[in-house]
């Protein structure tokens, strides 16, 4: 499928997906959030992928937000629109049953910070900058960034991001739980494709179900999530993975997961 605005490549069971308008810094236009869309159909269905590397084009940003030319052309109608269609291909990222990990390889602001909370797993390069200035431009974040980052760094860190403006640097980021782990620049394909080659060497089944636990178990009590972990855990006695994985063990070498 060709993309104007992504790059697309799949390398040994690897999709690199890059946002690709760097005399932009990556901004996201309505045309790049539905080819987003369109490249997490395509993880979804192809089977020779089985893990996917974000990150941006250029060494200056990740994504630098919502598209503001277009953005400041929006009414009420339009924005709400525009709002919900970003929402849904952040939640099919999130949603993904193979494991997404953003390497932020300089701004990720507004929509790039969103994008970025949207995937499972955060690497930043130690040159990244992230933040939600939304509220300089006169609105609020539009793509899940008033409720992503609330779960994830918590209420009262959220606020001050939010309410601020402020853009924070890549260790304030990992020190309030934004990104999973810094690396030097130069470290930062390497590094986040190494955190993807373990995951995808897992089975594939499993991987799915862990990340679907913990996306169902986010929006309700606690039981109700311990019930969605309890089902997963049973089914998954049903694969062969487990019986490989477990005998695996018991004989003392790798396992070899067939994905079934
Ligand atoms: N939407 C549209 N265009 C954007 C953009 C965005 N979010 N972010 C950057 N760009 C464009 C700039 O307009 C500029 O285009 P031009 O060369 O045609 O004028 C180009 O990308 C380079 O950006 P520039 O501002 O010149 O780079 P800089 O190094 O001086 O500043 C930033 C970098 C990230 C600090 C600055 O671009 C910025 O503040 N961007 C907006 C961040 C934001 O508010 N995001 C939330 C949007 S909801």
């Amino acid at each position: 499928m060709p993309f104007q605005n992504l790059a697309f490549d799949v390398h040994d069971r690897v999709a690199t997906i890059r946002v690709n308008r760097p005399d932009k810094l990556n901004a996201l236009n309505d045309e790049t959030i539905a080819e987003l869309d369109d490249a997490i159909a395509l993880v979804e269905r192809r089977d020779d992928i089985a893990g996917v590397l974000l990150t941006g084009a250029g060494a200056k940003a990740f994504v630098a937000g919502a598209d503001i030319a277009e953005l400041s052309k929006q009414g009420p109608t339009d924005g709400r629109a525009r709002a919900r269609r970003g929402q849904a291909v952040f939640s099919r990222i999130e949603r993904c049953p193979k494991p997404v990990i953003a390497a932020l390889n300089g701004f990720a602001l507004g929509g790039g910070c969103e994008l970025a909370m949207a995937c499972h797993i955060r690497i930043a390069s130690d040159t990244a900058k992230m933040g939600q200035p939304e509220l300089k431009l006169g609105i609020t974040p539009g793509y899940g960034g008033t409720q992503r980052l609330a779960r994830l760094v918590g209420k009262g860190r959220a606020l001050q991001l939010l309410l601020t403006a402020d853009l924070i640097d890549a260790a304030e980021a990992y020190r309030i739980g934004l990104v999973n782990k810094v690396v030097p620049a130069a470290d930062l394909l390497a590094e986040a494709e190494r955190m993807l080659r373990q995951i995808i060497a897992f089975g594939p089944v499993a991987v799915a179900l862990c990340i679907e636990a913990v996306n169902r178990g986010a929006d309700v009590p606690l039981g109700a999530g311990l019930e969605v972990e309890a089902s997963y855990f049973g089914l998954l006695s049903a694969t062969e993975d487990m019986h490989e994985g477990m005998t695996a063990f018991l004989e003392k070498r790798p396992a070899r997961f067939a994905g079934r």
